[in-house]
């Protein structure tokens, strides 16, 4: 199986965590567009949901697709959440996520379901010593970015850990995200204590979210070479 097809069979696998009548998160990014489209033909086939959508770019694929989608002002709750993510600590299910800009959406959205399934092929699976090779994605408010950065640096370096901050860009300009925020991509290269991060990064004024989600998944299906693997939270 190559790439494309294992986030497909992650996504397809998904599916049995949906039930008639359920509220469902929808994620972002290539493979929460392979959820987006199966349950869109599961849909058309009578199934009977209400979808969160956790990006304006998800929201109009749902919505091409002829998905009932609501909003959380006016469905608080969710049943589960269907998301990818960047990577996959194993274990605890720590992700990193935020590769497509929406990181604080997704987290909203995951953490008003009772469930999080994080749907991903092989590559995003982490073991805690290669953890955090992807740039860890943080969003902040545009004002006082140049402040805010300076205190993001200040506390990564407290916790042992360092690397480059970067503004992301796209097509030349600042990549602003649904909310009207930047994303501060900070290459650590290696996470040892995502815990500890998260929180020193949350509370930094001016970001407005951060990318790690702890204690957040419960599930992960991690499609391999070999069919799609059910990896449970177990610390
Ligand atoms: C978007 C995300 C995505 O879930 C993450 O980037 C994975 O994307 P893909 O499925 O395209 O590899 O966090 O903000």
């Amino acid at each position: 199986m190559d790439i494309e097809a294992q986030k497909k069979a992650a996504a397809h696998a998904a599916l049995d965590y949906i039930e008639d009548g359920m509220k469902v998160g929808l994620g972002t990014g290539s493979t929460a567009n392979y959820f987006i489209d199966a349950l869109g033909e599961r849909v058309k086939q009578g199934l009977n949901v209400i979808c969160v959508p956790t990006s304006i770019a998800s929201e109009e694929r749902a919505r091409n697709l002829g998905i009932p989608l609501s909003t959380l002002d006016e469905t608080p709750e969710l049943d589960v959440t269907v998301d990818g993510a960047d990577e996959i600590l194993e274990g605890p299910l720590v992700l990193i996520k935020g590769g497509g800009g929406a990181l604080t959406r997704e987290k909203i959205v995951a953490a008003s379901s009772k469930k999080m399934v994080v749907i991903a092929d092989a590559s995003k699976a982490m073991t805690a010593e290669a953890f955090g090779k992807f740039p860890l994605p943080v969003e902040i408010l545009p004002f006082g970015a140049g402040a805010t950065i300076l205190k993001m640096r200040r506390a990564i370096e407290k916790l042992g850990m360092s690397g480059d901050l970067v503004i992301r860009q796209k097509d030349g300009e600042n990549f602003i995200t649904d909310n009207g925020g930047l994303i501060v991509d900070c290459h650590l290269g290696h996470i040892t204590q995502p815990e500890k991060l998260a929180g020193k990064l949350r509370r930094i004024p001016g970001v407005v979210e951060q990318g790690l989600f702890v204690g957040i998944a419960s599930v992960a299906l991690v499609a391999t070479e070999d069919g799609v693997q059910t990896l449970e939270k177990t610390t």
